[in-house]
């Protein structure tokens, strides 16, 4: 028996699904447990690409069974499409997708909210990806939620719906009570054929041995809580969400595998100490494509932060890291690394916890020589030009944990083990 988390350890997009599918060919489960279609998880196999949104990526496995957990938001209308899409470019769902009954439900009320929410907030707008997460994550929160499981109640999910719209204090005519409701049957008659108890399979799935994979969304700087509030989504992302989201107890873990970028991005408003413009942050995101997968949005683009990176490591007590994208940092001169924060005359070697305090902080760094070489087609650690060797061996030692795969392109083969 094995179960391994893989977890986002900055701002998202780290390349999550891309060590998932590395690691996953012999996984039994892949198992989402928080997020929802704000995830845009990528995966290219013989240059087809394949995007994820609410689907595990281990979909791409036809012997492995995905789980979506009842932390995540499900978009029904916006899961069919995607099922239906993926069925369309060759991935088969009979029998190999179960949906938790508790999942909550981001309803398109939710979607209207968030984007009234984030015009409302000029000052202080979010930039969130618009999929109404933040709404139904507070409409869960508040008990107004819908779950999938109340899908096959009509009478029960009419009074329900009534009730969500009363509560944000939205009109709910006839005429729209029964377009949301023949909406939402029409997504149940796909649907309901994978709805069941995720944790029962988990833990019948442990009983046997099974091989399970966590997959987690966004990343730690965007968890709720622990992330760089209020700029971050509406779940939380750290390891602790496994057992919290899935029933699968974190406790159970054999493994936690933390997902860097050899650089930092983010997309969306709030702080980024070591976030970088002109010429250097468009070359690396050209170099790296960093535009969002689910809103196409340029992301922002920093030098890696090791204050931010090791803050992540021990919240979510990481064993490995995957470094992803090293290969884009090829034929930069110069590569720096942030040690420390610089406020208020002193020197912080951990994140400051207000918002205002992380718009102060000057980051202190480590310069280090960058290299020339293509890496794209190296396939071990030695194999790599020495700088880019000390560059990973400097982001192990500041981060106090292992660099256990590497990254060096977008395809599947485009990886490498170190001792895992
Ligand atoms: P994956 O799983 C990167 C960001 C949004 C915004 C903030 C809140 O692909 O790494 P939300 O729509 O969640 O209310 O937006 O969080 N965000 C992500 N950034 N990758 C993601 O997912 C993200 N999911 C949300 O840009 O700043
Ligand atoms: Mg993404």
């Amino acid at each position: 028996m094995s179960a391994i988390a893989i977890l986002g350890c900055m701002w998202g997009d780290e390349a999550k699904a891309k060590i998932v599918d590395y690691l996953g060919d012999t996984a039994d489960y892949v198992v989402r447990f928080q997020g929802g279609s704000n995830a845009g998880h990528t995966i290219v196999v013989d240059g087809q690409k394949f995007v994820f949104h609410s689907v595990p990526s281990g979909i791409m496995y036809p012997g492995t069974k995905c789980l979506i957990g009842c932390g995540v938001a499900i978009d029904p209308l916006g899961l069919v499409k995607e099922i239906r899409n993926l069925e369309a470019s060759g991935l088969t769902f009979t029998k190999r997708l179960c949906i938790d009954e508790k999942v909550g439900l981001v309803l398109p009320l939710h979607q209207e909210l968030d984007k009234v929410n984030e015009s409302r907030l000029a000052s202080s707008k979010i930039g969130t990806t618009g999929r109404g997460i933040g709404p139904a994550y507070a409409d869960m929160t508040a008990r107004t939620g819908i779950r999938l499981g109340d899908l096959g109640h009509p009478a029960y999910l009419k009074q329900r719906l009534k009730e969500i719209y009363a509560y944000h204090g939205q009109s709910l005519d006839a005429q729209t009570l029964k377009a949301v409701m023949t909406q939402l049957q029409e997504a149940w008659q796909v649907l309901k054929k994978y709805c069941m108890s995720v944790e029962n399979i988990l833990s019948e799935a442990y009983l046997s041995g099974a091989r399970i994979i966590f997959e987690g969304a966004q990343g730690t700087l965007l968890d709720r809580t622990w992330g760089s509030y209020p700029y971050v989504t509406s779940s939380n992302t750290i390891v602790d969400a496994v057992g919290i989201g899935s029933g699968f107890s974190a406790r159970l873990l054999d493994e936690v595998l933390g997902v860097y970028k050899a650089y930092v991005t983010r997309v969306g408003e709030g702080p980024f100490p070591t976030e970088i413009h002109g010429p250097l942050a468009d070359k690396i995101r050209k170099q790296g494509n960093e535009f969002g997968s689910t809103t196409g949005r340029p992301r922002r683009i920093g030098h890696f932060d090791a204050v931010l990176g090791a803050y992540s490591a021990r919240l979510n007590t990481l064993d490995g890291i995957a470094l992803t994208l090293l290969d884009v940092l090829s034929g930069l001169e110069e590569l720096k690394i942030c040690v420390g924060y610089k406020l208020g005359g002193k020197v912080l070697t951990t994140p400051p916890a207000h918002p205002l305090d992380f718009n102060k902080i000057e980051p202190m760094y480590l310069s280090l020589k960058g290299w020339e070489e293509d890496i794209t087609g190296v396939r071990s650690k030695e194999a790599l030009p020495v700088n880019a060797q000390i560059y990973l061996e400097a982001i192990e030692d500041l981060l106090e944990i292992p660099v256990k795969v590497v990254s060096v392109g977008k395809e599947r083969d485009q990886t490498f083990k170190i001792d895992l």
